[in-house]
């Protein structure tokens, strides 16, 4: 898998280019990769009416959705003010709510990297714990 992580990272890094972010000036980019085996990419995308902006793990996460994914296995994701990256950026609460609608947060990794080679992996449920067993999704 370390393989796999390592490649969604460079995909993110190389789309980081795409996040529109003019007034927060942070640009953050992200990969999920979903239970067909196919990637996923998402910018953050900001608005004038800043609650508009959408992050980079929603927008990656819902691109899959619209393509007709159902579960996340894991997202990659990348983040600095200007595009630059000198430190890990982890996913927001909003965003980590939305993963948790469609994977099993005990297996869903979630990669918050530098470089293809520097980066901390969590599994969601670490970043979302205590979280209701719904029987409704059932
Ligand atoms: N942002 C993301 O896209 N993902 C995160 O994990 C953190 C925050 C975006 C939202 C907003 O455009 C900017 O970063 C500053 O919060």
């Amino acid at each position: 898998m370390e393989e796999t992580y390592k490649k969604m990272i460079e995909i993110a890094l190389s789309n980081l280019n795409k996040s529109y972010a003019p007034y927060s000036q942070f640009n953050v980019s992200a990969v999920v990769l979903m239970g067909s085996g196919k990637m996923y990419t998402g910018v953050n995308v900001e608005n004038l009416s800043y609650s508009v902006t959408i992050c980079a793990e929603r927008n990656a996460l819902f691109h899959a959705i619209a393509e007709g994914e159902s579960e996340v296995k894991a997202v990659a994701i990348v983040g600095g003010i200007k595009g630059v990256i000198d430190d890990y950026c982890y996913p927001c609460g909003s965003c980590r709510q939305a993963l948790s609608e469609f994977c099993d947060p005990k297996d869903c990794v979630v990669i918050c990297a530098k470089t293809p080679d520097d980066y901390r992996k969590f599994t969601l449920e670490e970043l979302l714990p205590s979280q209701p067993d719904m029987e409704i999704k059932k």
